[in-house]
């Protein structure tokens, strides 16, 4: 099966791009995979990953994806010190060069407009890895995909968002995709941590309610889905800022016995504190697998990329 001609996609840049059929042909692809063996589509391929900030499971799991389709993979370990980002080329130079040496990128950075400039001289599909604190569209694919994996469906669902809501990129830019989709949602979180006006108006605008609450006892246990996040230390101007928001809402194994027995906890990891290790055990603990999902839906994005 030729899965090039399946994505309308060239680029995979923000979530709001995503439609349905896009997701349900995804998901079909990462079932396919999860099962079967899979021809190595991307054999002669150069795939380049730019990562300016921090990673362990989007960088190994598309490296691995990559691995696993047969391309091969060019990368620096550390763009923001070892590129020449440091000598202050700006991106759009970068992707100029990239153009000539690679088929596809693969890009994660702090600054939310990164990926947009890289597409502006692009000739090679751009995929965004992570960009500020909006943007984190194939976490958001794996995240959705594992909802759908358990509950075979990915509407009527009561949804619980817990932590840092205005910096965790993960829970923004998962919002794009399931606000396409009739749920509960309910942001948990303090008061210097709430979800952004932007979103709130993006929410409104798509006619979906939420409730806003810092009571995650109570709005726990009606939860089918509970994704917790961490307190964003490194992107807080305040110091005192982050000691008021860390540490307030923990998951711990009492807790998540109080919820469904078929609800999920998930996590985008990585975890600091807000999930204790002895929930790790409990049946609705989901963020492993959720994380191994990551393997399957970046395999399947890079097999829909048309690299012409
Ligand atoms: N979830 C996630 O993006 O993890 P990494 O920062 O380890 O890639």
């Amino acid at each position: 099966m030729d899965y090039k001609k399946i994505s309308p996609y060239k680029h995979i840049i923000h979530t709001k791009q995503l439609n349905k059929d896009y997701l349900f042909k995804l998901f079909k692809i990462i079932e396919k995979l999860k099962t079967k063996k899979i021809k190595k589509t991307l054999k002669g391929k150069i795939v380049a990953l730019l990562f300016y900030e921090p990673s362990t499971r989007t960088k190994f799991s598309f490296e691995s994806a990559i691995i696993r389709l047969g391309g091969d993979i060019i990368s620096t370990e550390n763009a923001s010190m070892f590129s020449s980002f440091v000598k202050k080329e700006t991106i759009e130079d970068t992707m100029r060069m990239v153009n000539k040496y690679a088929d596809a990128l693969v890009i994660r950075c702090k600054d939310d407009l990164y990926p947009t400039k890289a597409l502006s001289v692009a000739e090679i599909p751009v995929i965004n890895a992570g960009s500020g604190t909006t943007q984190h569209p194939t976490q958001s694919l794996l995240d959705v995909y594992t909802i759908y994996e358990k509950f075979k469906k990915i509407d009527n669902l009561n949804i619980v968002f817990v932590g840092d809501l205005l910096r965790g990129r993960t829970i923004n830019s998962l919002l794009y995709i399931l606000a396409h989709y009739n749920n509960t949602f309910t942001f948990v979180s303090v008061e210097n941590s709430q979800i952004s006006n932007e979103m709130k108006a993006f929410l409104k605008e798509k006619d979906v309610s939420y409730t806003e609450t810092d009571d995650l006892k109570d709005v726990i246990k009606n939860a089918d889905v509970c994704y917790m996040t961490r307190v964003q230390e490194e992107r807080f101007d305040n110091a005192d800022e982050y000691e008021k928001a860390k540490g307030q809402f923990i998951m711990t194994g009492e807790l998540a016995n109080t919820m469904k027995k078929e609800s999920i906890i998930l996590h985008p990891l990585p975890r600091v504190d807000e999930i204790t290790h002895d929930v790790d055990l409990n049946s609705r603990a989901w963020y492993f697998k959720q994380a191994e999902n990551g393997l399957y839906a970046r395999m399947a994005l890079l097999l829909m990329l048309d690299y012409k």
